[in-house]
């Protein structure tokens, strides 16, 4: 047996869309943070067929077939593989899941088959499962550029030791259409997917020179546009997708007012209803206290600091 583990990596700004559906390339640059409180551990037994389990239950491997695959080309064997995986977070929920279990399972197989890939050659296969693992297989700071087949490292962890993510959990329930989905859906009938794709670039560099600068309010901004314009997309695709609930539009006030209030709090999304709040770590109390009032009744708020890459761990 294999076992490997990784973070989920947060985008700070969005891969959404995908400039080549078949090899999984992104159509937009993304810039995300691997998140240290949440993570997927995955064990991989070499088998006669292909099997996943992931928090107990069983899941068609369907979806898994094209990435396994390439890693069977890659290790040059014939054999199957049985998964089993476990998120100590909701899975499927918008919190980035898929990042951290393609990044841990392409390890975790690849260990499996004995071979033993450096980081963009783990990179590029953990995107064939789901392009924002190909980010989480690094730790700290890591983009993928538009078009690019692996991410690269943007600066680790320790370049910005007190930046925090503060999230709050709406809903655990899986969300009512996946990413994969939303996206395909965004390009081929929304018309606002042009001018996001045309546009991201920009937020992009914004994002990358403000992490380098350790500018919370410059990186803050380009986070704020990048995820509404992301959102733009989808309220105008046909049928439009709205993943956003009514506590969802609470938490962002809370933030909102917090901002106005002189805390420097930069809140994003992604495919679900969850907020997730960047933060320095002094004002994580304040934070999560606003958080757990715009939203009473939810489980308190996770905060992380950044984490670490994907590792193999048995
Ligand atoms: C909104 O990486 O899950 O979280 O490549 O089709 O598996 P596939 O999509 P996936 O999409 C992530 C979308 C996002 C933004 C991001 O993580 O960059």
């Amino acid at each position: 047996m294999s076992v490997a583990a990784a973070h989920p990596n947060l985008a700070l700004v969005k891969y959404w869309g995908k400039a080549d559906a078949a090899r999984n390339l992104p159509a937009t640059p993304s810039l995300g943070v691997s998140l240290d409180a949440l993570s997927s551990r995955v064990e991989v037994w070499l088998d006669t067929g292909d099997s996943v389990e992931i928090d107990g239950r069983s899941v068609d491997p369907a979806r898994y077939r094209p990435f396994l695959a390439a890693v069977r080309r890659r290790c040059g064997t014939q054999s199957g593989f049985r998964i089993r995986a476990r998120n100590d977070f909701p899975s499927a929920a918008g919190l980035a899941s898929s990042s951290s279990g393609f990044a841990a399972l392409a390890s975790a197989c690849t260990a499996a088959c004995g071979a033993r890939l450096g980081d963009a050659e783990l990179s590029a296969l953990a995107r064939l499962g789901s392009a924002s693992a190909a980010r989480a297989v690094f730790g700290g700071f890591a983009v993928l550029p538009a078009g690019a087949e692996h991410a690269q490292p943007l600066a680790p962890a320790a370049a910005w030791p007190e930046l925090r993510v503060v999230i709050a959990v709406v809903t655990a329930a899986a969300k009512p259409i996946g990413s994969r989905e939303a996206m395909e859906r965004v390009r081929r009938t929304s018309p606002a997917y042009d001018g996001w794709v045309r546009d991201s670039p920009r937020l992009y560099e914004e994002a990358v020179a403000a992490v380098r600068d350790r500018d919370l309010t410059r990186l803050g901004g380009a986070m704020r546009k990048s995820y509404h314009r992301m959102f733009a997309t989808m309220l105008a695709a046909d049928p439009p997708i709205r993943y956003w609930l009514p506590e969802t539009l609470a938490l962002l006030a809370a933030v909102e007012e917090l901002r106005a209030q002189g805390v420097a709090a930069w809140e994003t999304m992604d495919a679900g209803p969850q907020v997730k709040v960047v933060c320095a770590d002094g004002d994580t109390g304040r934070v999560a206290a606003a958080l757990a009032a715009a939203c009473p009744g939810a489980r308190a708020p996770v905060i992380s600091a950044v984490g670490a890459g994907v590792r193999r761990a048995g």
